[in-house]
């Protein structure tokens, strides 16, 4: 069978940072956030390229197993075949490691950027398609589709297939970020979970879980009681004790943070008066950032190299 036929031209893609979580809505709810890594590829006649510059770009891989590049591996093997060679530039500004889903960023980046580089690979891989596909490979799929569809997402598993719906964020939403210097493997605060929790928490995370999706659309006023959680920032406090306590002051102040994914980096919903103040907050070291919500998730578009 003939494999697919490639673009010639290079293509450029944007994905956004993403906080997965916001409390309550573990692995399920996302909100994707104003800060983008880009890269650009193209089919090359052999061979692979890497080139990254920008966060981590000293820590990361430049061959096969560099994330963006195996990602593409497999969307072009679900599109029916690989390019002969390929070039791959990335630009990185979402910080690794942090909960800022940067892992979730590579991934969409490189699914999206495979079917923008095979004519017609949009219909064949549409957007819940490379949905399923990312949450195969991330593992869990809030992060993956806030990414992919921006605003805020609620993602769901059933069985091993991964859905998602977009809705459309208040305007007033202010998201401000605290990004700490040091990183947490998702993997290690997944392992600080319990097998199961008491009943009495399961039903407080999902009444809030449901106040917050109206908090984050139209009742800002209520995401201070909407961002409530008890079903895993408390069990991973122990890994990142400087995180619980900023949270733990901030929300003392009635302000709306929570860890952002799964840490050590924590997001806050202040009301857009009290945004910048807030930024002050940040302790020595850390970095803070006031974003918007990005609406509009991974766009693709066609470049000239
Ligand atoms: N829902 C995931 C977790 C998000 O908390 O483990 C990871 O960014």
């Amino acid at each position: 069978m003939a494999g697919p036929s490639f673009r010639g031209q290079a293509v450029r893609v944007q994905v956004p940072a993403t906080s997965a979580n916001l409390g309550p809505g573990f692995d399920a709810l996302g909100l994707a956030l104003g800060l983008y890594d880009e890269i650009a590829v193209r089919v090359a006649e052999s061979g692979l390229s890497v080139d990254v510059s920008g966060e981590a770009a000293d820590e990361v891989r430049r061959d096969e197993r560099h994330l963006v590049v195996s990602t593409m591996r497999k969307a072009f093997d679900a599109l029916g075949g690989q390019p002969r060679g390929l070039e791959v530039r990335c630009l990185n500004r979402i910080p690794h490691g942090r909960g800022l889903g940067s892992s979730s960023a590579a991934i969409v980046a490189g699914i999206v950027a495979a079917r923008a580089l095979i004519l017609g690979g949009e219909e064949s891989m549409d957007d819940a398609a490379a949905l399923e596909l990312a949450t195969r490979i991330e593992g869990h799929p809030d992060n993956v589709a806030a990414c992919l569809l921006g605003g805020a997402t609620i993602a769901w598993m059933d069985g091993d297939r991964a859905s998602a719906t977009r809705f459309e964020p208040a305007s007033s939403l202010t998201p401000v970020v605290f990004v700490p210097h040091t990183s947490l493997k998702t993997k290690k605060a997944r392992r600080l979970l319990p097998e199961s929790v008491p009943h009495a928490d399961a039903s407080f995370n999902a009444g809030r879980a449901a106040l917050l999706v109206e908090a984050l659309s139209r009742r800002t006023d209520l995401l201070f009681a909407a961002t409530e959680d008890r079903l895993h920032q408390g069990y991973r406090a122990e890994a990142m004790p400087r995180s619980a306590a900023l949270i733990e002051a901030l929300r003392a102040d009635g302000i709306a943070a929570v860890v952002s994914g799964a840490g050590p980096s924590i997001l806050a919903l202040p009301s857009p008066a009290a945004a910048e103040d807030l930024l002050a907050r940040a302790p020595r070291g850390w970095r803070a950032w006031r974003l918007p919500v990005d609406l509009d998730g991974a766009q693709a578009s066609a470049l000239r190299l």
